[in-house]
């Protein structure tokens, strides 16, 4: 019987911390330590979601409750692949389960009415995080980068999120123009990976 911390415990333990804080900050910060036991949880991804895609990067959602308070998806890098700059519009936790991945944060400043373009980014720092490693986004200032894997190795990284972002309209940023188009980043995987607790699927855990 594996004594590795489960995303069945992460559930309570999530949902313990929404209860008891509002702002994006403190759950941030309350959650922060469990997913760090969940990134130790080895059994935590089935093999068969752990290989990158040819194209882009991979996206696949593990596991959200009824009311979609919160999600979990995990991201598969290959090497080279990166993401447009984007911002999350919600709380959001990024933890390195595999490899490594260099994140760069931007902000977005406002240049005032009548200006053009109205809207700047400015890059703002550039971290490189490696398996353990935890960031988070929350708007409006912490809620805009690009993620990329440049090293040779796959990258996966468990998100965890205050919403399903599968579902929800975000943006991306021309960080020359400043210009943002809306979008939606679908999930890779039809259902969840974890679709209840109950029986076999827990058994993945
Ligand atoms: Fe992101």
């Amino acid at each position: 019987m594996s004594q590795s911390y489960q995303l069945q415990q992460f559930d309570q333990d999530v949902k313990k911390v929404l209860a008891e804080n509002t702002d994006f900050r403190s759950i941030i910060d309350g959650i922060k330590p469990y997913l760090g036991q969940l990134l130790t949880n080895k059994q935590l991804l089935p093999q068969e979601y752990r290989q990158p895609k040819g194209d882009k990067y991979a996206q696949y959602l593990l596991y959200k409750p009824e009311d979609e308070s919160y999600s979990v998806i995990a991201f598969v890098w290959g090497p080279g692949q990166i993401s447009p700059v984007h911002d999350h519009l919600i709380w959001g936790l990024v933890g390195i389960y595999e490899g490594a991945i260099v994140e760069k944060r931007y902000r977005q400043e406002d240049r005032g009415e009548g200006q053009e373009p109205r809207y700047e980014l400015r890059e703002v720092g550039e971290v490189t995080a490696k398996a353990g490693d935890i960031s988070f986004v929350y708007p409006p200032n912490y809620d805009i980068h690009s993620v990329a894997n440049p090293f040779e190795q796959t990258a996966i990284a468990i998100h965890v999120y205050g919403a399903d972002v599968g579902e929800r309209v975000r943006h991306i940023h021309d960080i020359n123009t400043g210009e943002q188009r809306d979008v939606i980043t679908k999930h890779d995987n039809a259902t969840p990976i974890y679709k209840s607790f109950d029986g076999a699927e827990f058994d993945n855990a």
